[in-house]
């Protein structure tokens, strides 16, 4: 007699495409039924994209298929989800009160500069301000923000974040040595990032940040599995590359329903500080066609400017170093537009980018 148990075992190797976790252990079948030959499978999952439905349904048949002569039912639900609540149902965090992801499809574009001048921005704008490092295999938040081998403050289980720049800051960086990181692997990282969530001491925030790692894996589907992400923030480069894995980032936010602020374009241009003209290094607005495509925005360019490296190299970002300079200003107003998102889908309770279909990731 076919029992639950062996449908259970095969569907752990059915893997939720674009991540390496599989369903079972995400959590998204909900309900496993078997009568007179016929199996019925309820998933829930937090795609509305019907490629991952079909993907799904074709591998989990395959799978089951070696159990014997089956009818196979698939059924899948998309809940809605509200704002306040995360995939799962519950804010792990209910003292912040919006989460926003800066994420790019692309490694080395510039996430990590941009989410540390963004939070600094933010707080330099009266915001309660916290920043997460979720950068798992390479966390650079600490030399970011200056605060490289300070050890956080231990309360029995619990962490306190590292203050500053006036942002509470944490990272896995400053929680392993260096270099062990490197190795993790993908339940690892999901568990290493459920349990941040869990013991990080956080003030009352208005907002924490969260670095993410390069590209849409687990670490993405984690966060959004734990927490109602208010919206989130693509950084991209404007040669012409980068746009595939940018459209993947982009994808990756409208499948894990979360709200798209905008796009950064970062080393967008080149100013010489001798001459004070301006290069297009890996050209320029080439961005815009694409947020116009997922009706949102590019929030600012960023110019490529020695500065900015000195800052993150420092400790010293440039909107602490130089706050009134052209780029810092740039940074703040791209500050004031994310505001205003998250204001906007706080108002609205909902999602901006539902009816996009989004392509496959
Ligand atoms: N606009 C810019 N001008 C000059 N240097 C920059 C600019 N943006 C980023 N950099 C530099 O480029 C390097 C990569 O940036 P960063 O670490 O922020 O990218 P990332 O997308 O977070 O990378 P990873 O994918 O490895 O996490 C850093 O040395 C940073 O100082
Ligand atoms: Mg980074």
């Amino acid at each position: 007699m076919l029992n639950k148990e062996q449908i259970q075992e095969k569907l752990t190797q059915v893997i939720y495409p674009g991540f390496t976790k599989n369903i079972i252990d995400f959590g998204f079948v909900k309900e496993i039924m078997i009568k007179e030959g016929h199996i019925s499978i309820t998933l829930d999952i937090p795609s509305s994209a019907l490629e991952i439905e079909d993907q799904l349904r074709e591998e989990i048949t395959k799978r089951i298929s070696v159990l014997g002569e089956y009818q196979v039912d698939v059924s899948v639900t998309k809940p809605k989800m509200p704002r306040e609540t995360s995939s799962h149902g519950k804010n792990v965090l209910p003292n912040i009160q919006n989460f926003i992801m800066v994420s790019s499809g692309k490694g080395g574009v510039g996430k990590s500069t941009t989410t540390v001048n963004l939070a600094i921005a933010l707080a330099q704008q009266g915001k309660r301000v916290g920043l997460l490092d979720v950068d798992i295999y390479g966390p650079n938040i600490p030399r970011m923000m200056g605060i490289e081998g300070e050890q956080p403050v231990f309360l029995g289980k619990n962490i306190k974040p590292i203050m500053a720049h006036n942002v509470q800051v944490m990272s896995i960086g400053s929680l392993v040595e260096r270099g062990a990181s490197l190795i993790w692997k993908g339940a690892m990282v999901t568990q290493a990032i459920e349990q941040m969530l869990e013991d990080i001491l956080w003030d009352k925030l208005d907002v924490l940040l969260f670095d993410m790692p390069p590209g849409t894996g687990d670490a993405q589907l984690t966060l959004a599995q734990s927490l109602p992400v208010t919206t989130g923030v693509c950084v991209t480069t404007p040669q012409k590359v980068a746009l595939d894995d940018t459209i993947r980032s982009m994808d990756m936010f409208t499948q894990l329903h979360i709200p798209i602020a905008g796009l950064v374009e970062n080393m967008s241009g080149f100013i010489c500080p001798d001459s004070g003209k301006e290069y297009d290094i890996f050209g320029k607005g080439t961005t815009q066609p694409l947020a116009d495509n997922y009706n949102t925005e590019v929030l600012g360019e960023i110019p490529i400017e020695p500065a900015i490296r000195e800052g993150g190299d420092s400790g010293l970002p440039i909107t602490v170093l130089a706050p009134n300079c052209e780029t810092s200003k740039r940074y703040q107003d791209i500050a004031t537009k994310l505001w205003k998102t998250v204001l906007k889908v706080n108002e609205e309770g909902g999602v901006n980018n539902e009816e996009i279909q989004p392509t496959i990731f």
